[in-house]
């Protein structure tokens, strides 16, 4: 129900919000002194993160109207993600508010989706409150667009799911589409400039949108309910004088984490590549990358595309072996019951974990590059030794894995099966494990590597060989995949002979670090199968960057090792990236890339 909003000036705000939020959603918190999080010092930064850090894995929930057209409007199946339908397909206010009838989550049920969430092995769950299309999921006193009063349903969705993460001990915490909103005037909207709008309805000021919505709104998120994250998302429209409008306001809840999307230049706590796991992490950020578990975020009746469950997991090792969190979605469907797809995922994620969590939460990046045979994960022992979680994707035919480490080991044990003791030997290769047995888990067999000391790694970097060349394979490139769609993800393939990605898309790159002691001209050749001339490479090492053009091979069958042209690379260490690029890219295998001195 809607009142007329009172300005409380920010000082007497403080003083208000103190006494609120000790009866916030009647659990009582203990109220930390609130630190600015652009003040705070890094032992701050580092206990207000601590939970977050160790957590690893969250739950993201899109839930709201959107749910109902589910993909599909007047009788047209309007592409992109689902809960984008009122802008892709530009659906009138008053329509779309029709929808609303419809949204009656009456199988909802917090206390199951909070046990879904913790059976997954999930630390902590963010919900969607309010999305683009401005539908509150809570009873706002601003707006009569919410789930109190706009649904059959008639109440707040997210106090009961709030009170049950905290019974269940989850974080929990509310996404909020601070700038976009479709329906309230003034709201911000993808692809259109200020006072644009395809709807006249949406007519309005966003100075005044942000006072009159956003501001209050936040506000009774943060004052009303005892949650642990914010999560802005889609900042277009945002300047810094508008995000230091509702920056403040994290002051509300002491030790709540917020990510990058607020706009204004803000970075907030962590970044948050989308749909996508980067190359080798995010140095010196705290990380987290949201993804769906097909190509949607709100629930779209006729999206199956479900990545497997061993595509997710690896997802989740991957991104941990880099550092990272990972915030896996779920979009559930207008009466309050979650896809069965996602539901079976969880719980075959959720049996891995309950055996190799350990090899997850609380771990850092790997001390060493992507090895062949899967990831690798870390903890420091109290005793300053080192823990390695060796991820085996692949389990090595000839039972020996290779671990490019100097240490001494200390001991060597299966996770995943029955604790069997393997035996260790220093080699060239740095240390090799005696496998005596077959892989425990056929998506991650997870094998404990004790090491004296803190990691002595091999230098990884990829030297010239006895020719003098730098053979660059698929095999030992950190691949950075980007986009919506998993299945135009490059795919990397193993052949007795050779490895090769399928190339489908140019935002996907390889990388490889490369060292050479002098700087070089390099003949470069590259062994590609393409069915186009239109596909371009840029190859990029430092501040050297140089174009060239794949050739047509007439085929995807048919792999050719061509010579594109030379390149002067200086002697050091560095990063060689080969991107695509180019509107008209064709799919293409690509495999080798290698220097040679020039002749
Ligand atoms: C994008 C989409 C939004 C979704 C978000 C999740 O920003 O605009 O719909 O909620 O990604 O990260």
């Amino acid at each position: 129900m809607k009142n007329n909003y009172l300005q409380i000036p920010l000082l007497g705000l403080l003083v208000f919000v103190f006494f609120l939020c000790s009866c916030s959603d009647g659990t009582n918190t203990a109220q930390k002194e609130w630190v600015d999080p652009l003040n705070e010092t890094i032992e701050q930064r580092n206990a207000r993160m601590a939970w977050w850090r160790e957590a690893r894995f969250g739950l993201f929930i899109h839930w709201g109207v959107y749910a109902v057209p589910a993909g599909t409007y007047h009788g047209e199946r309007i592409g992109g993600i689902g809960e984008w339908i009122m802008r892709n397909a530009k659906i009138p206010v008053a329509e779309y508010k029709t929808y609303a009838q419809d949204f009656n989550p009456i199988h909802y049920d917090p206390k199951a989706w909070v046990k879904m969430a913790k059976d997954a092995g999930m630390r902590y769950i963010v919900i969607t409150s309010k999305h683009h299309d401005g539908f509150a999921l809570f009873d706002s006193k601003v707006t009569d667009w919410d789930i109190a009063d706009a649904s059959p349903y008639g109440k707040d969705l997210l106090r009961p799911l709030v009170k049950e993460a905290k019974k269940q001990g989850m974080k929990i915490g509310f996404y909020y589409s601070q700038a976009q909103d479709w329906t309230h005037p003034g709201g911000a909207k993808s692809g259109y400039e200020e006072g644009e709008y395809w709807d006249e309805a949406q007519a309005g000021s966003f100075d005044t949108y942000l006072k009159e919505i956003a501001y209050p709104q936040v506000k009774e998120i943060l004052t009303n309910y005892d949650i642990d994250i914010l999560w802005w998302d889609t900042p277009y429209w945002m300047t810094k004088e508008r995000a230091e409008l509702l920056r403040p306001l994290i002051s509300l809840r002491p030790g709540l984490i917020t990510n990058n999307r607020l706009g204004g230049g803000y970075k907030g706590d962590s970044d948050t590549p989308e749909q996508h796991v980067p190359a080798t992490g995010i140095e010196g950020r705290d990380w987290e990358v949201c993804m769906t578990m097909n190509n949607t975020w709100g629930y779209k009746s006729y999206d199956e595309d479900w990545k497997s469950t061993e595509d997710l997991l690896h997802k989740l090792i991957d991104i941990a072996s880099k550092g990272g969190n990972f915030l896996l979605n779920v979009g559930p469907k207008p009466d309050g019951t979650i896809p069965q797809a996602s539901l079976d995922r969880l719980a075959e994620i959720g049996r891995w974990m309950d055996v190799n969590s350990e090899s997850i939460y609380g771990t850092a990046a790997s001390p060493f590059r992507r090895p062949w045979w899967g990831r690798c994960t870390r903890k420091e022992l109290e005793n300053g030794d080192t823990r390695l979680y060796l991820q085996v994707f692949d389990w090595p035919e000839d039972k020996l894995l290779y671990v490019p480490v100097n240490n001494e080991a200390v001991q060597c044990y299966s996770l995943s099966g029955n604790g069997e003791k393997y035996e260790v030997e220093k080699v060239e290769e740095g240390l090799a494990v005696y496998l005596t047995d077959e892989a425990a888990d056929e998506i991650s067999s997870v094998v404990v590597l004790d090491i004296k000391g803190s990691p002595d790694v091999l230098n990884q970097n990829i030297t010239p060989n006895e020719t003098g060349a730098l053979i660059l394979s698929p095999e030992q490139s950190d691949l950075e995949n980007r986009g919506y769609i998993s299945s135009n993800h490059a795919k990397l393939i193993r052949q007795p002979e050779f490895s090769y990605i399928t190339w489908k898309e140019t935002r996907t790159w390889m990388e490889w670090p490369i060292e050479i002691s002098a700087d070089t001209v390099f003949d470069i050749y590259v062994t590609v199968a393409t069915t186009s001339a239109d596909n371009k490479i840029i190859i990029e090492v430092g501040e050297v960057k140089k174009e060239f053009h794949l050739p047509d091979t007439k085929g995807l069958d048919s792999f050719q090792e061509v010579k594109l042209g030379t390149i002067n690379i200086p002697g050091r260490a560095a990063t060689l990236t080969v991107k695509g690029d180019g509107d008209e890219w064709q799919e293409c295998y690509m495999s080798n890339v290698e220097l040679r001195p020039a002749k």
